[in-house]
Parts: structure tokens; sequence; C-alpha cells
């Protein structure tokens, strides 16, 4: 399986205080699907910043397909994260101007698809998710647990080599957050991708292999 992500070393504290990350290191491969569980405040979304070029580390270093993310290079990060991360923000970060369907196709417009072509696509996923009555509206139309699907339908469509995906499932309903799984497993099925999954939820993150905890800047097998 090839390596998808390799991180070492990785540290980052915010201002003079603790360590949040503390000489981490991970590695995921091609078709692995990862689960990150710890305590609120622990890092966990820090950490997928950091790996997403959004944020920088204070040491150690970050490779996406063997190319090191460089922060403080964010014409390279944007380019890396357009073409090969899908990003499921905790917020959404959904476009408010845009329609659902306008959201979800950036990424593949962003790539040089024909809007025909984004929007065919887009359509498609947010069949997947339930979401086909709901393609027109725009975020501030749609309930929390709907922007959310919105959000991971924009996160797929491109179909990134590693998904981020910051509790995907934190706003569903337990009938959307099976849908949602499916269609990330599905991804996972049939291409050569990596899953890293933020969960607070413990049962859904046990089944997932390797499930890490981050405990005080640490990251440890998950229990
Ligand atoms: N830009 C920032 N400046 C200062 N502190 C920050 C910043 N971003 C996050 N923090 C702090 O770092 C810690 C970790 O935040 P992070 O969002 O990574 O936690 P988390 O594990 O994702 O938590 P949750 O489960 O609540 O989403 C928190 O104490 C947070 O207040
Ligand atoms: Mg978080």
């Amino acid at each position: 399986m090839s390596k998808v992500l390799e991180i070492r070393s990785l540290s980052k504290r915010y201002h003079q205080g603790k360590a949040l990350l503390d000489a981490v290191d991970l590695d995921l491969s091609a078709g692995e699907r990862a689960a990150l569980i710890g305590a609120s405040g622990s890092g966990k979304s820090t950490l997928l910043h950091l790996i997403a070029g959004l944020e920088s580390a204070d040491a150690g270093y970050i490779k996406l397909d063997g190319e090191l993310i460089d922060a403080s290079k964010p014409a390279q990060c944007a380019r890396l994260r357009a073409q090969h991360i899908g990003f499921v923000f905790q917020a959404f970060h959904l476009l408010p101007q845009l329609t659902a369907l306008q959201n979800v196709s950036v990424p593949a417009l962003l790539l040089g698809a024909t809007e025909k072509a984004a929007h065919f696509k887009a359509a498609s996923l947010l069949e997947q998710l339930g979401l086909t009555a709901r393609a027109h509206a725009k975020p501030s139309e749609l309930s929390g647990g709907e922007q959310q699907r919105v959000a991971i339908a924009r996160a797929l469509i491109h179909e990134p080599r590693l998904i981020l995906a910051d509790e995907p499932t934190g706003n569903l309903d337990p009938e959307s957050a099976e849908l949602v799984m499916a269609l990330l497993q599905a991804a996972l099925h049939s291409r050569a991708c990596a899953l890293l999954l933020v969960t607070h939820d413990l049962q859904r993150a046990r089944l997932f292999d390797p499930c890490w905890q981050l405990v005080q800047g640490k990251l440890q097998v998950g229990r």
C-alpha cells in the first residue's frame, strides 16, 4: 500500500502554553481508515489544520504523497489541498452566497472540470446523501445536518488522496450518519485514498483501524 501521509516529530503550541502536540508521529497508507479521538481541546482539529497546511507547526514535518507540506508557502499548500485533500471542517465553511450544488461543485471547477460535469457529479453526491430536494438552497436555508452533508459531498467530489473529516457526523441523526459513513467507506473501497476521521463517537471509532487518541499532546492507541 502506498503511503499517503507521513508525520514525524510534529509539535505545536499556542503562545507560551503547554505543547498541544508533542512530537507526534503518524503514518497513513492508501486504503487505511483511521479514527482520532481525544477530549475537547486536546488538539484534534489543530492536527487536521496542520496536515492541510492551514497552520504552521513549531517543529517536525508532514509529507503528503511524499511532498512536504510547508504552511509558510500558502500557494503551494492551496494547490496540494485542491488536488489531494478533501476537508470536512468542524464548522463546515460553506460559501454563503452559493447554493448547495454550487458549493459541492467548487473543488471540481478549481481543478478544471466543466460546469456541466461538476454539477452532474455534485448532484449525484447530493442524491447519495439524501439532499436532492435541497440542492438549490443556500447554506442559510439549510439545517446544520444538511450543511454538514453538503460539506461532505464537497470534500469527496474531486476524489482526493486524503480525506480529513472533523466530526463529520456530529450534527446528524443516526440514519444520515450511516449514509455519510457509507459514502466515505465507498470512497475508500473504490479508490486509493486514506481517511482520517475525528470523532467523539467512541463506538464508531473502535470500528476503525488504526484508532488513535490524543492525550496531553501524544498520540496513543485509542481505547
Ligand atoms: N488559534 C488559536 N490560538 C490559540 N489557541 C488556540 C487556537 N486554536 C485552538 N486553540 C486552542 O488549542 C486547543 C486545541 O484546540 P482544537 O480545536 O485543536 O481542539 P479539539 O481537540 O479539536 O477540540 P473539540 O473536540 O472541542 O473540537 C484548545 O484549547 C483551543 O482553545
Ligand atoms: Mg475540534
